[in-house]
């Protein structure tokens, strides 16, 4: 069969969604203003490009070929990078040199010469753990990559220890014990609603893989750690073995669906789970934080009347836009009968973010990105048709919020922070901003902000060379850790 010839005139395609093919690397970007002498690392972005034109015109952006993207800084210079990430299914393709997977996480739907290929596409998170830097995606299992060269190193299951077929995007690593934690959902196959809970020590070995079943197969695209607990959010946006087989989406929204939180003792034993019932329908996709105080757990979550991404909302026949805010759920495991104790602490948003260093515990900031409503910027980017404009800090404990925004024609993607050396200061945040210069012309910046001040603006710019598509998450890595990378 002859290559398609064309992108699919969609939203998934369109915009900052517009393929770029580029792998390259550049050295000395111009900077505006000055970079502060904290920043001192990497900033490692997960960025979702497609190499092929896909096999059928419904392809969405979650199913394109991950990139890696690096900004290094060091003395106040800055170089870049971005490179394929050499999945199983980007291989694949390349040697085919066309498209070969069919619909999104639908492998029935996929060109018989890839049957039992790995359909994953490593293009979510990036994480750095052990000496080691991952590509992740929370269908499969994550890929190793080369911090300094970008280049693949294959798939990573633990040296062979790993049972699970899949782990999240979202891992937590405990600040102070270097501990990772790690789940994976259809640990066993497809539509199954087995999940694997496992730790990594800090030396980066597995020590413990255990698995229960979740009240139903669901997206469950992030979770929580506190100093004492593992806390697992179960949303019913639910997949089903006969409607993938007859070649439907792999989710459909339920807005009936009841909704759990699972609470166990982080180095317990699954069976010690408490489920707690949420309100029916509502989905989020990231926890900002939680923490515990006593027998009661705070989980601090992006919350959503359903599921947001506007695909899903769409197979599942659910229009209107969704509404909710920053929220805490409170749980007390004295007491599960009570139910959940809910506190709105923001507006709607997504993409939050913490210092690493609060991981767990009860913390004094925390941000996430918005949308400013006066100034939409209209921009295919990611599964959406327009852009984050409008960044948020929420101080604690009294709520406090503050806000940056440029408006219409600006896209700001999710944020990593970068600590400072003294203790008072929140640090900075590296923010890669998205700019439309003209219709289909959009230049890229790292905009650099005083985490505690952000409505001051950005302090200092790098110019981007090259155009990437959209950012899913990213991650800082300090230089401390990035000379601790290992061979092995
Ligand atoms: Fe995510």
């Amino acid at each position: 069969m002859a290559p398609r010839p064309h992108y699919p005139d969609t939203v998934h395609y369109r915009g900052l969604n517009r393929p770029t093919h580029i792998e390259a690397t550049a050295h000395d970007l111009y900077v505006e203003g000055e970079i502060p002498r904290d920043i001192d690392g990497a900033f490692f972005r997960a960025v979702h490009d497609p190499a092929y034109v896909p096999m059928r015109d419904d392809d969405v952006v979650l199913s394109r070929d991950g990139m890696i993207g690096k900004v290094e800084f060091r003395d106040g210079r800055v170089n870049c990078a971005i490179r394929y990430v050499q999945t199983e299914r980007f291989l694949a393709e390349q040697k085919a040199g066309r498209g070969l997977f069919g619909r999104y996480r639908n492998p029935f739907t996929d060109d018989p010469s890839v049957a039992g290929v790995d359909r994953t596409v490593a293009n979510t998170t990036p994480y750095y753990h052990a000496g080691r830097l991952f590509m992740s995606k929370e269908d499969g299992l994550p890929y190793r990559v080369d911090p300094t060269s970008l280049k693949t190193l294959g798939r990573w299951n633990y040296g062979g220890t790993l049972r699970s077929l899949t782990l999240t995007a979202h891992p937590k690593i405990d600040p102070d014990t270097g501990e990772l934690f790690l789940f994976g959902y259809e640990a066993d196959g497809l539509a199954s609603p087995t999940i694997a809970y496992c730790i990594i020590s800090p030396q980066g070995e597995l020590v413990s893989e255990q698995w229960f079943d979740a009240p139903y197969c669901a997206m469950m695209h992030d979770f929580a750690i506190t100093k004492d607990h593992a806390i697992f959010t179960v949303y019913p946006t639910k997949a089903d073995l006969l409607r993938l087989k007859e070649g439907g989406p792999h989710w459909i929204h339920d807005p009936e669906g009841e909704s759990f939180i699972g609470i166990m003792p982080r180095h317990g034993e699954v069976t010690e789970m408490v489920w707690f019932k949420g309100p029916p329908g509502v989905h989020s996709y990231h926890v900002m934080n939680a923490w515990s105080e006593g027998s009661k757990v705070h989980l601090d979550q992006c919350m959503a009347s359903t599921n947001l991404i506007p695909f899903i909302a769409s197979d599942s026949g659910i229009a209107g836009p969704p509404q909710g805010g920053l929220t805490r759920w409170t749980m007390d495991l004295a007491d599960p009968g009570a139910g959940i104790t809910e506190r709105p602490l923001g507006p709607f948003g997504e993409m939050p973010l913490i210092a690493h260093a609060d991981t767990g515990k009860d913390y004094r900031r925390g941000w996430y990105l918005t949308v400013d409503p006066a100034r939409m910027t209209h921009l295919a980017n990611g599964p959406g048709d327009f852009a984050f404009n409008l960044l948020v800090r929420v101080g604690f404990p009294d709520g406090a919020l503050s806000f940056y925004g440029e408006g219409a024609g600006y896209s700001f993607n999710e944020p990593v922070l970068v600590p400072a050396v003294d203790p008072d200061h929140g640090g900075w945040l590296l923010m890669m901003v998205d700019r439309v210069i003209a219709p289909g012309y959009i230049a890229q910046e790292v905009w650099i902000l005083d985490a505690d001040d952000i409505e001051r603006g950005p302090v200092a710019k790098v110019e981007m060379p090259f155009r990437t598509c959209g950012q899913v998450h990213g991650t800082w890595v300090p230089r401390h850790l990035l000379d601790q990378a290992r061979g092995d």
